[in-house]
């Protein structure tokens, strides 16, 4: 399959089967994550590892709705420690590579997945302190997603907003 065709196919998975995901499937997963591009090579990326079935798992039920029981969530956060940044910046003060470091990362393995035959469900309905404060996450870790990952049960299908997309006029522009 092309990488246009995984484009094509995917969507946000909300019924997942119990199935888990194969050691060696998994270990592509994350090392795709890995490889990804950061600024300055600053890896900052992050991957913590939720099971369905430990306690883990109870807690992430604790700080969110959406974990759909996916067997695996993986928590990408990034490390304030290590990444790049911008004092030159006049527009966003403070700026900081580490939101689009952790969020190449988590697409790139969102896709691998896919190719896998793995589908995925992108996560941010929760509130960062909360997941800190429950997994007793250091102070230089600053969640950004979750991605909830598994192989789909009878039920999955499409959302309908994912074949509400706006024409591409919409999001091309010369200036
Ligand atoms: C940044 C971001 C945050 C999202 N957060 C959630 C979420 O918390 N819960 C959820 O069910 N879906 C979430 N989604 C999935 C979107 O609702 C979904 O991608 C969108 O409706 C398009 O549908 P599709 O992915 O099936 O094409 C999120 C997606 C993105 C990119």
């Amino acid at each position: 399959m092309t990488f246009y065709q995984l484009a094509q196919n995917r969507y946000s998975e909300r019924f997942f089967s119990p199935k888990e995901i194969e050691e060696e499937k998994l270990r592509k997963i994350l090392e795709v994550g890995r490889l990804a591009p950061t600024a300055c090579n600053a890896q900052p990326q992050r991957f913590y590892l939720i099971n369905k079935g430990t306690e883990a798992y109870e807690k992430l039920k604790k700080v969110t709705p959406f974990h759909y029981n996916a067997p695996l969530v993986i928590l990408v956060a990034y490390d304030l420690r290590s990444v790049w940044t911008n004092p030159a910046d006049h527009y966003y003060q403070n700026y900081n590579s580490g939101e689009q470091d952790a969020t190449i990362a988590a697409t790139s393995m969102m896709f691998e997945a896919e190719e896998e035959g793995i589908h995925t469900i992108w996560v941010r309905g929760f509130d960062s302190k909360s997941v800190v404060d429950i997994f007793h996450l250091p102070n230089h870790i600053v969640p950004v997603m979750m991605l909830g990952l598994g192989y789909p049960n009878e039920r999955s299908k499409a959302n309908p907003w994912h074949f509400q997309r706006m024409p591409i006029s919409q999001f091309v522009k010369e200036i």
